[in-house]
Order: structure tokens, then C-alpha cells, then sequence
């Protein structure tokens, strides 16, 4: 089997490549053309994808690579994925995030291609939790407005032309591998320093672990194509994570309360209901919310820098796959 996975340089696309790899896949990894690929996600987990460059604005670029390739799944990773950072770069957000799984769909509409789309719980915004696959969306960022267009897209495409398209929409994910912006991550480097700023405390999100949630994404392109909500079904604050990793650091870090990292528009609680996961794909999540704090504080406890400064391991190989 054959998988092209976008996004391969992120969270997700690093844990979804060790998967697939494990599970006997071929794997190739798109990254974005121009830049050069951070591999060290990759190193962290030891695992050599090929890599491909590839653009996701560019309709012939894309087309050309999956008709190289000739993937038999593709997982769409690649996001402007920062919701605080939507609020400044909106257009760009919306294109890459909205209009770049549109360019996919038309590349494959016809072939035998199952295709994973990453949804989110971001589109949902205020909506009463539990969330689940009937829940309305009413997306409350830039972000979560591009990933309902993608999302949309996706179930336009599965109707209109039969393409085998499915949505996963997973709530919050973390790991140690999570961008240092994400709140999460902040909080387990920033309890090792002596001051830490922080916006809102008091959203609630339902945190699971990377690990899990890649394992659904594998587990949704195995099954009928369709629309799941992957969560844990506990809700922590940004004050409980907080606690948490200051009991699991046992340090006590100054924290102010920065207005800069309040957002226009809050989403103030999500917290999924994911019973069709379980039921249809038998999906459940195995990290709990201590065993996640834990382990993303005692990895940033040992990293002088953030995770990557401190990789010292043969990062993978790059090869150009496509060089039009
Ligand atoms: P991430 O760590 O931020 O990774 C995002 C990936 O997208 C990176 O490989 C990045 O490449 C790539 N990318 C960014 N801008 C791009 C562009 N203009 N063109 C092509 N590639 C671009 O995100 P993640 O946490 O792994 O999330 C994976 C996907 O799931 C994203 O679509 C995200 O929106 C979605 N999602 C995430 C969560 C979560 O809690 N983690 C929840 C729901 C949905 P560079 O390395 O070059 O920047
Ligand atoms: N980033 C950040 N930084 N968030 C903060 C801070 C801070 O200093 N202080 C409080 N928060 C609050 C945010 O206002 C938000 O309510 C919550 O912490 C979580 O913020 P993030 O960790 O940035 O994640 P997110 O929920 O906005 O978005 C993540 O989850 C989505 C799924 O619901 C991202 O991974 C998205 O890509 C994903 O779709």
C-alpha cells in the first residue's frame, strides 16, 4: 500500500508516518515546495518517509504528483493549522485550508483514492458540548470557517461523485511534538522557566493524545467513507492543564495574564462526543489527560531549547520524487 501524507513535517504527519510505516506502507511525504522541510519531527520518531514536494495552491503541481505517485490513500495533514495567527493571515489561511483539499478532490475524482480530510472541532465554535457528527458548525475563527469549507468540499465530492472521501473531526491532539505556540506546549516548556504569559485560562478543550488520534485517521480509510468526531469526552481549562504540569514539573512559575493572547473571537468549550468512532470503527482513546501532561512535561524538562534543538539523531533522508 501506498500512502501520500501532506503536512508530513507536523505533529500529526510525523506520528501518521511512524503508523504507517509500522502497519507496512509505503509512505510519502509532501511538504511545501520553497521551504525547506523540517525533518526533525520525523527524526524524533525515527521514521524515513520519501519526501515529495509539492504545492497545495497549485492545481497542475498537485494533480502531477499524485499521478506520479499513485497513491492508493492520501491523508491532507497540510494547514496553516495556528487559530490565533487566522485572525492576522485570513485570505491565506482560508486558501491553504479551504481551497487546498478542493485541488485534491479534483485530482482524484474518478480514481480509486481514499482520501483522509482534517477536520476539526474548531468548526463547531459555540455549540453546546457534547459536539458530535450532528452538532451544527458555527465556526468563530478564520480558521475554523476555511476547514468548514474543506469540509464542505469533501462532502460535496463523496455525493456529487462518489469520491472516496473521509472527514475526521478531531478535537484537540497533543503530544510532545505539538508546535511550541499551541497552549499545551507552552505551558510544558514554560513551567521549567521562571515566568509564564498566558491568555485565557478559562477555555476548556478536550485534549487527547496524537498518538490515538492518528490511529483513527488510519482506521476512518478502512471503513465506508463518512464523517467521525474523535475525542475523549473530558474537558480539562487551560487553568487545569496548568495545575497539572506544575504538579508534574513540582516548580512554580510566575503567570500573568497577557490580553495579546486573548482572541477576537473565542470558542470557550469543546468536548466531543465521539460514540460513532467507537461503535463503527472501534476506536478509543488510551492516553488519559494525566498521562499526556506528564509526558509533554518531562519531555520539555529534558530539552534545553524546544524538542528539536536537542536532536541529535541522522535526520531523514530527502528525495525528490517530483522535480518539474
Ligand atoms: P501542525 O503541526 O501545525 O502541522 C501542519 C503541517 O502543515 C506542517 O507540515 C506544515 O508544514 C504544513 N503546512 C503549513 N502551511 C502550509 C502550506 N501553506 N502549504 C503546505 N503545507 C503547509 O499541525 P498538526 O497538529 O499536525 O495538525 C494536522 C492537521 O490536523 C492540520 O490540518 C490541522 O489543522 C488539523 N487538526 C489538528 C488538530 C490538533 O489538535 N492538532 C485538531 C483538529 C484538526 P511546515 O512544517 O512547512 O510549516
Ligand atoms: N495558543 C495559546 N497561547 N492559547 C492560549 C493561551 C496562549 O498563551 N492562553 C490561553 N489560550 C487558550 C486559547 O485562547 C484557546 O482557547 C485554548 O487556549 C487552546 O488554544 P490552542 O492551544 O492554540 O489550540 P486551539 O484550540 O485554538 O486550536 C487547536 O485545536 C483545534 C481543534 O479544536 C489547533 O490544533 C487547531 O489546529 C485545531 O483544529
Amino acid at each position: 500500500m501506498r500512502a501520500l501524507i501532506t503536512g508530513i513535517t507536523g505533529q500529526d504527519g510525523a506520528y501518521l508516518a511512524r503508523l504507517l510505516t509500522d502497519y507496512g506502507y509505503e509512505v510519502f511525504g509532501a511538504y511545501r515546495r520553497g521551504a525547506s522541510p523540517r525533518t526533525e519531527r520525523l527524526a524524533y520518531l525515527n521514521v524515513s518517509p520519501e519526501m515529495v514536494p509539492f504545492e497545495l495552491g497549485e492545481y497542475e503541481n498537485v494533480k502531477r504528483t499524485i499521478d506520479h505517485i499513485k497513491p492508493d490513500e492520501i491523508y491532507n495533514l497540510a494547514a496553516q493549522s495556528f487559530v490565533a495567527d487566522s485572525f492576522e493571515l485570513p485570505t491565506y489561511t482560508c486558501d491553504v485550508n479551504g481551497m487546498g483539499v478542493l485541488r485534491i478532490l479534483e485530482a482524484i475524482r474518478g480514481k480509486d483514492i481514499r482520501l483522509y480530510q482534517a477536520s476539526t472541532s474548531e468548526m463547531f465554535g459555540n455549540a453546546t458540548p457534547r459536539q458530535s457528527e450532528t452538532t451544527p458548525f458555527i465556526p468563530r475563527s478564520p480558521y475554523g470557517c476555511g476547514k468548514l469549507l474543506a469540509h464542505s468540499l469533501c462532502r460535496n465530492y463523496r455525493e456529487s461523485y462518489g469520491v472516496q472521501v473521509s472527514c475526521g473531526i478531531l478535537f484537540n491532539h497533543e503530544s510532545p511534538l505539538r508546535g511550541k505556540e499551541f497552549v499545551t506546549q507552552k505551558i510544558a516548556y514554560g513551567v521549567w522557566d521562571e515566568h509564564l504569559r498566558l491568555g485565557n485560562l478559562e477555555a476548556k478543550r478536550d485534549w487527547g493524545h496524537a498518538r490515538d488520534y492518528v490511529k483513527a485517521m488510519w482506521l476512518m480509510l478502512q471503513h465506508q467513507p463518512d464523517d467521525f468526531v474523535v475525542a475523549t469526552g473530558t474537558a480539562h481549562s487551560v487553568k487545569d492543564f496548568l495545575t497539572a504540569a506544575k504538579q508534574e514539573s513540582g516548580t512554580e512559575p510566575v503567570v500573568t495574564i497577557d490580553p495579546k493572547f486573548y482572541r477576537p473571537a473565542e470558542v470557550n468549550h469543546l468536548c466531543g462526543d465521539a460514540t460513532k468512532a467507537r461503535e463503527i470503527l472501534g476506536w478509543e482513546p488510551t492516553t488519559t489527560f494525566r498521562d499526556l501532561v506528564g509526558e509533554m512535561v518531562r519531555e520539555a524538562g529534558k530539552c534545553s531549547g524546544y524538542f528539536w534543538d536537542s536532536i541529535d539523531g541522522k535526520l531523514p533522508r530527502i528525495k525528490s520524487v517530483i522535480t518539474a
